[in-house]
């Protein structure tokens, strides 16, 4: 992969290319990283890149002129012109994949007021890193680079990005190292254990519960990712009297149909492990809900559903799932209600504070 990064501050990357994996990614030359002052390609003969705005107002804006020749230089047909700006698209780990795919990024930082608006007509796209304002573009272009390289394949080995938070939705699960105890806290003892299988689901319950805890948010978006199902499934709506066969013989005697849906038996199957997966995400806002109220006169509604659900999958869908994935998903939700009723269990304050968290 080929970085290409317009600055006015070439200098400030100094550390970022020099240090740790980013170094390291560069002298194996899986990565290969150029700043390009702006200034080296402004027609002035002070060098001049910004000027005032027009219709007045503070700060300097920088000019099309030396960016728009600075990229033309470089730009070509495998490129993707990135622009730094708070107003851009929010920057996240699923854009940071995506770009780790291109064979050459050029991001474009912006410096002062900003930038002259038609310098937006010649990039493929725009990031923000954050809703604040920073100084420059600089920091941001290091930010998405470094996510970005660390994504490059080669350059750190997969397992390691592989439970990294925001992959599939779900915050990392915690990890521990030397030694087994440390201040009176003892590693998990199920990380001792050698069972690899059981670390397993231990890391898998632990990311999960981390992220109902800290970002709720992310299982919605899961939730709602996968309802759609984008392009497994096709429902043929025919509208007419009858269904004309491939070879045109009309059989309007056979059968008469408004409004018909075809729908693969092995899909349905997944519509309906989709739709007890949202449902259990629906148990779980709610949880989060009731928990948040501090008191219990709620906790009848999480249970009353839990035991809706079961009954729901048990009743109608043991059949189609089958006894393997019915008696998991049973299972599942039961260790949910166990983790909610625990988390309802009294502490006293002073052993909250001795302990130094909150709940
Ligand atoms: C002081 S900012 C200009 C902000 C501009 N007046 C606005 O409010 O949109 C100068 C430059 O820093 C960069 N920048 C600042 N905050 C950023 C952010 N959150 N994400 C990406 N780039 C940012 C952009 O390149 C921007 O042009």
């Amino acid at each position: 992969m080929k970085i290409d990064i317009l600055t006015l501050f070439p200098e400030m990357f100094d550390g970022f290319i020099n240090t740790s994996i980013i170094k390291s990614a560069r002298n194996r030359k899986l990565v290969d990283i150029n700043m390009i002052n702006i200034r080296n390609f402004s027609l002035d003969k002070h060098s001049k890149v910004d000027d005032t705005p027009y219709g007045g107002g503070s700060g300097m804006v920088l000019m099309c002129q030396p960016i728009f020749d600075a990229v033309k230089s470089i730009k070509k047909d495998n490129s993707k012109v990135i622009l730094m700006t708070p107003q851009g698209i929010k920057y996240n780990q699923k854009i940071a994949y995506n770009l780790s795919k291109e064979e050459h990024l050029i991001f474009i930082c912006g410096h002062y007021e900003g930038f002259d608006e038609r310098i937006r007509t010649i990039c493929d796209m725009e990031l923000s890193i954050g809703d604040y304002v920073l100084t420059g573009g600089e920091l941001p272009s290091m930010v998405v680079a470094d996510s970005v390289i660390r994504l490059v394949d080669g350059v750190i080995d997969s397992d390691s990005h592989s439970n990294d938070s925001f992959n599939n939705n779900r915050l990392d699960y915690p990890t521990y190292t030397k030694p087994r105890e440390y201040a009176g806290m003892k590693v998990p003892d199920v990380l001792l254990s050698g069972d690899h299988k059981k670390i397993d689901e231990w890391r898998k319950e632990e990311s999960r519960k981390r992220t109902i805890e800290r970002r709720p948010d992310l299982l919605k978006k899961y939730s709602v990712v996968r309802s759609t199902l984008k392009g497994n499934i096709e429902l043929f709506n025919i509208d007419c009297n009858g269904i004309n066969p491939k070879n045109n013989a009309k059989r309007t005697d056979m059968i008469s149909v408004k409004n018909l849906k075809i729908v693969d038996s092995y899909l349905n199957e997944n519509v309906i492990k989709n739709n007890i997966e949202k449902k259990i995400e629906k148990l779980l806002m709610l949880i989060m809900k009731v928990l948040d109220t501090e008191s219990t006169d709620d906790d009848i509604l999480v249970l009353d559903e839990a035991e809706r659900l079961k009954s729901l999958i048990i009743n109608k869908y043991k059949k189609i799932l089958g006894e393997d994935y019915v008696k998991y998903i049973l299972k599942k939700i039961d260790y949910i209600v166990l983790q909610f009723k625990s988390s309802k269990i009294y502490i006293p304050e002073e052993i909250i504070e001795k302990s130094g968290k909150s709940r």
